[in-house]
């Protein structure tokens, strides 16, 4: 099979090194690609801005498979411009992954088909919901109804930081409609699910670390590092999550004449009156797939065609025992203002049953691989217990060296 892959980040690294493990594989091109998917295909440097310039380019190669890993792209209707062409494409059109690109239609979606969730109010001006917040006398998380690179909810104090985030989100693109939504206390988890329109089959459940600091604290981040799978979610937890918080979702786009196909991913809270899901997003987590993909074994790529195709078969793929745990290497600067062009040392290509380097923010400059992004390096390891998962990950991230480089060091840690 010849798959296309478009992205740039550590997601779709980590899609590349799957995809070319599949027995049916046979070329795989990257659009754009970073360093670390060029081992796996050839990398394209076009813009990801045209999706008919994607088309002609996946006619003129033979392509039999389109995989759509972020969220602008899916939002924009490339898969939309994939199918009416006729070329198989895993991901959601940009009718159902509006689930993710607008919070008020998720929470409409949810509404509609009774999935637990946290009340929520929408506005359509910051004055109303400064107004709503004020009145209340409760306290809100405040959230940006569009996309937002994953800085469009604030978690507040108080009234006074309550209305400054609504001025803040409010002054965005991605905030002229906002939500304010009931504070729900719990552990979160992220489940994430293919799906065929229909049919779902879970991943290996993962917990993300997205707030910067130790022990979860500072500013939120696209991610920090992931364990999976999380033992406190039962198999049993994980079917009433699935049926309960996820299933409806899926049965109410299809019904909406609109299905989801792809990778339906749950932002769970765990709270003390069971699961519910506070939002919805359409694509693989970063760094999620990272320590999930590393989790599966049996034939993905074909699961991901069949999923794309409408005709998911959830006993093709099986779970490899033990754990994933990824730990995020940043440059300085992040989450601000990453600084590039550090030289990387360390990084040899290790690719076996204890760590895998998963290249999300690098680039070859003249003395060689250096940082280019805010999150630089996924340190996957792996392990029968979470506790040596944990050791191998820390292990190699201490071994790579640039200037600058920070990681949070309580990944996993009980
Ligand atoms: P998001 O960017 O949508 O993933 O949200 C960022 C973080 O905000 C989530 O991971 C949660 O920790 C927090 N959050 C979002 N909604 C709620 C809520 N209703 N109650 C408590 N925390 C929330
Ligand atoms: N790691 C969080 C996300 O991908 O949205």
């Amino acid at each position: 099979m010849n798959v296309l892959l478009i992205g740039s980040g550590g997601r779709e690294h980590a899609l590349a090194w799957k995809i070319a493990q599949s027995p049916r594989f046979t070329r795989l091109l990257i659009v754009p690609g970073n360093t670390g998917t060029g081992s796996h295909g050839q990398n394209v440097p076009f813009p990801l801005s045209d999706p008919e310039a994607l088309v002609d380019l996946a006619q003129r190669e033979h392509i039999d498979l389109i995989v759509v890993g972020p969220d602008n792209p899916l939002a924009d209707g490339f898969v939309d411009h994939f199918e009416a062409a006729g070329i198989p494409a895993f991901g959601p059109t940009a009718a159902a992954a509006r689930i993710e690109s607008s919070k008020s239609f998720a929470k409409e979606i949810m509404a509609a088909s009774g999935v637990p969730t946290a009340e929520t109010h929408v506005f359509d001006s910051p004055g109303e919901a400064a107004a709503f917040a004020r009145e209340s006398g409760k306290l809100w998380v405040v959230k940006a109804d569009g996309l937002a690179l994953g800085k469009g909810v604030i978690v507040p104090d108080d009234l006074p930081s309550t209305l400054a985030a609504i001025k803040k989100l409010g002054a965005t693109r991605a905030g002229s409609r906002l939500l304010l939504e009931e504070r729900l206390q719990g552990r979160e988890i992220s489940v994430l699910a293919l799906c065929d329109g229909k049919r779902m089959v879970a991943l290996p459940v993962a917990r993300d670390h997205k707030r910067l600091g130790e022990g979860d604290t500072g500013p939120n981040t696209g991610g920090m590092g992931v364990i999976a799978p999380v033992d406190e979610v039962t198999p049993a937890l994980l079917e009433q999550i699935l049926t309960r918080c996820m299933q409806p979702a899926v049965d109410e786009l299809a019904a909406r004449g609109t299905p989801f196909r792809g990778v339906l991913y749950a932002g769970i809270m765990l709270t003390s009156d069971g699961p519910r899901t506070i939002e919805f997003n359409a694509r693989f987590g970063d760094p999620e797939a990272q320590a999930i993909l590393p989790l599966i074994e049996g034939d993905f790529l074909d699961v991901l065609y069949d999923c794309a195709v409408g005709n998911l078969n959830p006993d093709k793929l099986r779970r490899r025992r033990g754990y994933a745990v990824c730990v995020v290497l940043c440059a300085a600067g992040y989450p601000g203002r990453p600084r590039r062009g550090d030289p990387i040392r360390g990084v040899e290509a290790i690719d076996d049953n204890e760590v895998i380097v998963f290249h999300a923010g690098t680039a070859i400059g003249p003395q060689g691989l250096c940082t280019s992004g805010g999150r630089v390096l996924g340190v996957t390891g792996l392990g029968p217990t979470l506790a040596k998962a944990r050791a191998n990950a820390y292990q190699f991230a201490e071994r790579i060296k640039f200037e600058g480089k920070h990681y949070r060091t309580d990944i996993g840690k009980e």
